[in-house]
């Protein structure tokens, strides 16, 4: 007989060697499943103790409220309590509070300010050793929508790492899986400030909504118009469930125009919009002789050039103190006026002059005019409106009024009396 074919033999014992180069595979894939199991169970885990730890930094968090820094040493601040008080009662809102609100008022006012003290002596109680500021979240918005959702982070101390794990990250990235999706850093930290006022809402014994102050607001008017339009619909839906209220504080009369003309929106807006304006002659009067020791006579003829705009009254106390004489820096300021009316074209043969004038007469005579007065001066509605943008002229929402934009812009037209009053 002839003997098997060695082939066979060989192939016999390809046989038996493949088996353990299967199981070699296959031992290889356990191992390797393992590994990865265990990898992937250590980058959930780790996300999920990441999640949990951020969650919770976020609730501590609205327990006690943003505590911004308010940028001003006690010796150098002029009380303003009446504001102050009125701020704290917006931000302690009652549990079936259904409103948000609008706080307004020319550029450097104060409001930055007296909302930064607002928010962080809300509720405070020094006797019995209770901290303000509970509940109330305050966003200094920036002009940069990538910034704008870092400050908003930061205000609510978020880290942004919420629910993503290492392994979402790569599905991401080398699948483009969309699921995974990354939000605009200003959403992520909007959704987690919503999970943070459910609990919030839920723990404390008044049920009282969180607070959430939109400083600065005009900031996203000019080139994120949309952004401020979210925030309105969510300010409303979030009014109507009692869930928070929000606070929106504009310098920028553009940003109330685009606000009232969203009628549903506008509707849950609590009226009227608070109002920040100028110090009285007195607390001017007392910034300048007491908080910066300048002499009565000097604070004076400050206050009558610009009035009680704190931003300006610092500017000069500064420069006067620097020993900048004070007709150099009063030419200075009325220069600067004068580059706004150029703006304005209310300078003599410029487009709005005559009506403009009219209108500045009347305001000499009687310091603040109706807007319907304001806007029969001029041709139209839309000239009304473009000339009162310009910063000569200002509106007072509350009480539906126009104004000098500041002392100083009286102050140039009296020097220009040939041209603005004779
Ligand atoms: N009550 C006050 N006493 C003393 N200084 C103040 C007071 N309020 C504000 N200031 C100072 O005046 C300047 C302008 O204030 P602030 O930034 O609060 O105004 P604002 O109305 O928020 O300005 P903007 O409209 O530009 O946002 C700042 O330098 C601030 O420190
Ligand atoms: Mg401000």
């Amino acid at each position: 007989m002839a003997s098997e074919p060695s082939t066979s033999t060989s192939e016999i014992q390809t046989d038996t060697t493949e088996p353990s180069q299967l199981e070699g595979t296959i031992l290889n894939l356990i191992v390797a499943g393992i590994v990865g199991g265990f990898a992937i169970s250590v980058d959930h885990l780790y996300a999920w103790y990441r999640n949990s730890h951020n969650e919770s930094l976020l609730n501590e968090t609205l327990e006690k409220g943003t505590q911004p820094d308010v940028g001003i040493s006690e010796d150098k601040l002029v009380p303003r309590p009446v504001i102050v008080e009125r701020l704290k009662k917006i931000l302690l809102p009652h549990e079936d509070q259904s409103n948000y609100y609008v706080i307004c008022g020319e550029h450097g006012t104060g409001k930055t300010t007296l909302t930064r003290i607002a928010s962080r002596e809300v509720g405070q109680n020094k006797k019995k050793g209770i901290q303000g500021g509970r509940g109330v979240i305050y966003v200094d918005i920036p002009a940069d929508i990538e910034a704008f959702g870092e400050a908003f982070g930061k205000a609510l101390n978020f880290t942004f790492e919420e629910r993503i794990s290492v392994t979402a990250q790569l599905r991401k990235k080398l699948l483009g899986d969309t699921n995974y999706e990354f939000k605009p850093k200003w959403k992520r930290a909007m959704k987690a400030f919503k999970r943070a006022s459910a609990v919030y809402k839920k723990n404390n014994p008044c049920h009282q909504p969180s607070v959430i102050v939109y400083d600065n607001i005009n900031c996203l008017v000019h080139k994120y118009p949309e952004i401020i339009d979210i925030l309105q619909d969510d300010a409303k839906d979030n009014a109507d469930d009692r869930k928070y209220i929000a606070v929106f504080v504009s310098s920028e009369d553009s940003v109330l125009r685009r606000m009232e003309s969203r009628s549903s929106a506008w509707s849950r807006a609590k009226k009227p919009v608070i109002e920040i304006g100028d110090l009285s002659k007195e607390e001017s009067m007392k910034y300048l002789t007491e908080k910066r020791k300048i002499n009565e006579v000097d604070a004076k003829n400050i206050y009558e050039l610009v009035g009680g705009r704190i931003v300006d009254l610092k500017t000069v106390a500064d420069d006067f103190l620097a020993k900048q004489p004070f007709e150099v820096i009063k030419r200075q300021i009325l220069m600067e006026v004068e580059e706004k009316f150029n703006t304005a074209q209310l300078l003599q043969k410029q487009l709005h002059h005559e009506v403009g004038k009219k209108a500045i007469r009347a305001l000499l005579d009687s310091k603040e005019l109706s807007f319907t007065t304001f806007k029969e001066f001029f041709n139209n509605y839309e000239e009304a409106s473009k000339v009162l943008e310009t910063n000569i002229f200002a509106y007072h929402p509350e009480k539906n009024t126009v104004s000098f934009q500041s002392q100083s812009v009286k102050c140039y037209i009296q020097e220009k009396a040939d041209i603005f009053i004779k």
